[in-house]
């Protein structure tokens, strides 16, 4: 894990606009007076005014973190959340620093906590509410703002071995390894997944122990791995890999998959749909022997 960062925890105070933080965001205020007369909407229709309570922290100026309020005309914005902070970014604080790309929910990096749940910011809709709390993904280090430290994340996606192994090579030289539909709609679930964190960030057992449980984003990968082909060997559940055996071995391990408890938060935070836990109860099957893969 990177060091000299802030975690992200989901019990982790940060300062606010309350009375106990006041004397902070007043320290701001005066400090950046100009960019305040920014942040001022152009349209002064209250009602479609929003106020998002943004997530700030520098590491150039490692203070507490703080919340920070910015207040856009909704008649001026975007209709999804993503909308709303490249408008601030754009117009009103340039420092407001946050990954995004697609803009679609295909690159998955635009992953954050809004209003209390993982998700996409450019598939979530800006609510009728007036207020929108936006913070980094919980128990992750930040790096600043709402960008989070995903190394260990992606050394875990790694570790399962996410390619195709086989131990015979294809059955025309050079040419594609062909898979029955039967056996391709049996990756449905699980090929969607675009690595986004929003399951593994939102489970318990993996903020509790984040280095040694793979999480449900790897486990998921490893299931896709690991599945298929009648009774022979699979990528876990892809016909056409033939290492089932190995990738099941590896693991088969009281903290990398073990400490998946069933709680299916990583299923209600899937921006995609997927159901990684039920991927995972699958493993736990084909690990005891009462399930095939
Ligand atoms: S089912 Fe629960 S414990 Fe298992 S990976 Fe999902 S959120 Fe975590
Ligand atoms: S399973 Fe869903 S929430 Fe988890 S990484 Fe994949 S797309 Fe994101
Ligand atoms: S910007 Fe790519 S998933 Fe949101």
């Amino acid at each position: 894990m990177a060091t000299g960062l802030v975690r992200r925890s989901v019990f982790s105070r940060v300062l606010s606009s309350s009375p106990a933080a006041s004397k902070f965001l007043t320290a701001r205020a005066h400090a950046s007076e100009a960019q305040a007369q920014q942040v001022e909407p152009t349209a002064r229709d209250s009602t479609s005014l929003k106020t998002f309570r943004i997530y700030r922290w520098n590491p150039e100026n490692p203070s507490k973190p703080q919340l920070q309020d910015y207040q856009i005309n909704l008649k001026e914005c975007g209709p999804m959340v993503l909308d709303a902070l490249i408008k601030i970014k754009n117009e009103m604080d340039p420092t407001l620093t946050f990954r995004r790309s697609c803009r679609e929910g295909i690159c998955g990096s635009c992953a954050m906590n809004i209003d209390g749940c993982n998700g996409l910011a450019c598939l979530t809709k800006i609510t009728s509410g007036s207020e929108t709390q936006i913070t980094p993904l919980p128990h992750m280090f930040v790096i600043k703002d709402l960008v989070v430290d995903m190394t260990n994340f992606y050394n875990q996606y790694k570790s399962i071995e996410p390619w195709l192994k086989r131990k015979n090579p294809p059955e025309v030289p050079g040419k594609e390894i062909l898979q029955s539909k039967k056996d391709r709609a049996k990756l449905d679930g699980m090929y969607e997944c675009i690595l986004c964190a929003c399951c593994s960030t939102s489970c318990p057992s993996y903020w509790w122990n984040p280095e040694s449980y793979l999480g449900p984003a790897a486990l998921l990968h490893a299931h896709r791995q690991e599945t298929i082909r009648g009774s022979q060997e699979k990528w876990i559940s892809d016909s056409r890999d033939e290492y089932t055996k190995e990738r099941l071995e590896a693991i088969n391990d009281e903290f990398k998959l073990y400490r998946c408890h069933t709680i299916l938060n990583c299923a209600r935070a899937c921006p995609k749909g997927l159901n990684p836990g039920k991927q995972i109860t699958h493993i736990k099957q084909l690990e005891m022997g009462i399930a095939r893969a």
